[in-house]
């Protein structure tokens, strides 16, 4: 086991969105997101990540409000800047809250806040998150207008899209793999410097997971759709604890690299 005091340790999200989209499939209990999180923790998760969309397509207020009574793990709840979902924060009062754009047309999260063009919009909704103190987190793009303007508006933590760096390595396109993983690099240093805590997600897989990993200045990574599909071939738990096993040796040998 990796000692959780040194700097090297990198925290594992589960997010278990798709565990409810499976359930919604059918309508009633089962799978239920909340056991599975409880799950979790036999599974080396060190959070729970849940996003509770506008159109409640896969988690709902229900979830929201079982994760916080029945799950010790923190919870990370991913949200919309909108009134409503400000309210459903201040209400069940999650560690963190990380605010990212949402679309209702879209399959997933598709790009990073444009953080850089809408201050005005989030300011509101970092400062109330905030004063309740539920750490915000900014689910951006790797860019340093970005990341400027994240510091700018206090957030605590950012969290880096790593979609496009997944998809190149989906596609088989090294050129674009090694470009996308480029800007990751650079963005997580970049914003470590400004005193942001750097967090990454989105897309990661067995495959891809190591090289984000590595990466000294990150300090959590949020993954959810792969462990809840490869859940159906290992198990949850064997899921997890794979992919923990892979990101705890990719920072043991950037450590001995070092
Ligand atoms: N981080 C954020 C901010 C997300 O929106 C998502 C997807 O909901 C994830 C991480 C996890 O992505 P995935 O399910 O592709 O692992």
């Amino acid at each position: 086991m990796v000692s959780h005091s040194a700097d090297h340790y990198l925290r594992l999200g589960v997010n278990i969105d798709h565990v409810a989209t499976i359930r919604n499939a059918r309508g009633g209990w089962h799978p239920d997101p909340v056991r599975a999180a409880i799950l979790a923790a036999d599974g080396g998760a060190d959070g729970i990540t849940a996003h509770l969309r506008e159109d409640r397509r896969h988690i709902s207020d229900i979830d929201i409000a079982r994760l916080r009574q029945e799950v010790s793990l923190p919870l990370n709840f991913e949200m919309a800047a909108t009134d409503e979902m400000l309210d459903i924060a201040l209400t069940h009062k999650p560690n963190a809250a990380c605010i990212v754009p949402e679309k209702r047309e879209e399959v997933t999260t598709e790009g990073g806040l444009n953080v850089h063009g809408g201050q005005e919009h989030l300011k509101r909704y970092v400062h109330e998150l905030k004063q309740s103190k539920i750490r915000v987190s900014l689910f951006i793009d790797a860019d340093e207008k970005q990341l400027d303007a994240a510091a700018a508006l206090g957030a605590d933590i950012v969290e880096l899209h790593t979609g496009a760096y997944c998809e190149a390595h989906e596609q088989r396109n090294a050129d674009l793999r090694a470009k996308e993983l480029a800007r990751i690099t650079h963005a997580s240093s970049y914003g470590h410097g400004l005193g942001l805590e750097m967090h990454a997600g989105h897309g990661l897989t067995f495959d891809t997971v190591k090289d984000v990993a590595v990466l000294p200045e990150l300090r959590e990574l949020n993954i959810g759709h792969f462990l809840v599909g490869e859940a159906i071939f290992l198990g949850l738990v064997p899921a997890m604890q794979k992919m923990r096993v892979l990101m705890n040796q990719a920072r043991a040998e950037a450590g001995e690299a070092a």
